[in-house]
């Protein structure tokens, strides 16, 4: 590889600004920052801040997405769109997302001014965890045409609107379907952590994404009533927490019976939450997980079953919203390949593997051809302030990515492929 940049030094300074990014947070106790929350502001002005001096033009989207085009050797030649998100989860690490969006950036750096044939958008996607509106991949839906009224009117615990978090921000709903991707694009490519322990198992610095598993996320709200603690014997209580606790543990027994199943009871709201009222409405966050379709919609399925005769048994009623069905995506073959090959330059063996994690690219692949890159995660930490890389990893995957931006800048077949919109 050409260049006159010290990779190892480009990676610190990498790390560096991904924990500059996770001081920016609604929280002063660890990281928080949801969809278009005041330190996204700060997040969308520091990145501004490193890319206006590499040529780049700088917009936010109406769905709070950062998007900055480094222009190609022809000013009409179609984009390779490269990024993740911005957004991150409670008492999160300084990596998920934000990694793939300062490689990005770390990307342009190493070109130096050099234009490819083709141009190269880095994009900041505001919203992929669905922490605020339980919801996720608000900012890709916006790029694939799907950020619907359905979704515009949602609300968070506070009761405001996607709608009214995007006006809030100074931002126009009206333009929303400005920020759908148009046909001049060739592809995305999406930095990731792992956030698990597979690459570390197999001591591989880089994985390559083959598919992400389906996901998903319904709420579940258990009902019974509230009633005096002290009063009430244990017989005629009509306990909406406990009978979510023995919902919570029935998840669990299920998920662990199926192999590759994966499912999540994550949050709880107690109403009315006091030690002396027994729980008259207990609302639940559901996730689940597999690479099969098929097996996720029957195994979904089968734990609302669950929940009706836990229910029944208890004298409550249940009711369940489903807030996403996502399925299970495909990596687009011929960049994965391109990947694959990239990686080996770097002097490392690919691993290619299936993501257990969500990311924008399961999104973006609904319009055009999508791939990811995974880093090691140290410990397979992640979703946790322990988070972290490795600079040597790090120093790989920017290696890797200059690499395959040259492969794709020499391969007809990249430059002649259009999007599928
Ligand atoms: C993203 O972090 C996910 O929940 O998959
Ligand atoms: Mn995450
Ligand atoms: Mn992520």
């Amino acid at each position: 590889m050409q260049t006159t940049i010290d990779i190892a030094k480009l990676a610190e300074e990498v790390i560096a600004r991904c924990r500059t990014l996770a001081s920016f947070s609604e929280d002063t106790s660890g990281t928080r920052r949801t969809f278009l929350s005041a330190p996204m502001r700060d997040c969308h002005r520091e990145i501004t801040r490193w890319l206006e001096p590499l040529g780049v033009q700088v917009r936010v989207d109406a769905a709070g997405n950062l998007r900055a085009i480094y222009p190609a050797v022809d000013s009409a030649a179609p984009r390779l769109v490269v990024g993740s998100h911005l957004d991150t989860v409670p008492n999160a690490g300084a990596f998920d997302g934000i990694l793939g969006v300062v490689l990005a950036v770390a990307l342009l750096q190493v070109l130096q001014g050099r234009k490819l044939p083709y141009g190269i958008e880095v994009v900041g996607f505001s919203e992929e965890e669905g922490v605020r509106f339980g919801t996720p991949f608000i900012g890709s839906r916006a790029l694939v045409g799907r950020l619907d009224e359905e979704l515009l009117t949602r609300t968070d615990t506070q009761g405001i609107s996607v709608r009214r978090a995007i006006q809030d921000f100074g931002l126009n709903p009206a333009e929303i379907a400005q920020a759908t991707l148009d046909k001049s694009l060739l592809g995305f490519l999406e930095f990731h952590i792992e956030q698990g322990p597979v690459l570390e198992k197999l001591g591989r610095p880089l994985g390559v994404v083959e598919a992400i598993a389906g996901q998903s996320r319904l709420e579940v709200t258990f009902m019974g009533r509230a009633n005096h603690a002290g009063t009430t014997p244990m017989d005629l209580r009509q306990d909406a927490l406990a009978g979510a606790a023995e919902w919570i543990t029935a998840v669990e027994r299920v998920a662990r019976g199926v192999r590759g199943l994966v499912a999540t009871a994550g949050s709880m709201e107690v109403k009315p939450g006091a030690t002396n009222v027994i729980a008259g409405e207990v609302r639940l966050s559901l996730d689940v997980r597999h690479s099969a379709d098929d097996v996720r919609t029957r195994m979904v399925d089968e734990l609302i079953r669950h929940a009706e005769q836990i229910a029944q048994s208890r004298g409550l009623s249940v009711r369940q919203h489903n807030r996403l069905s996502q399925s299970a995506t495909t990596m687009d073959p011929f960049l994965t390949g391109q990947i694959e090959e990239a990686v080996r330059k770097c002097g490392c063996d690919p691993h290619r593997m299936v993501s257990g994690a969500g990311h924008d690219a399961m999104i973006l692949a609904e319009r055009i051809p999508a791939a990811m890159i995974f880093l090691r995660t140290p410990g397979g930490i992640s979703h946790n302030p322990m988070e972290s890389v490795f600079v040597y990893d790090v120093a790989k995957a920017i290696e890797c990515g200059v690499y395959l931006l040259d492969q794709l800048a020499s391969s007809s077949k990249f430059q002649t492929r259009m999007c599928r919109a």
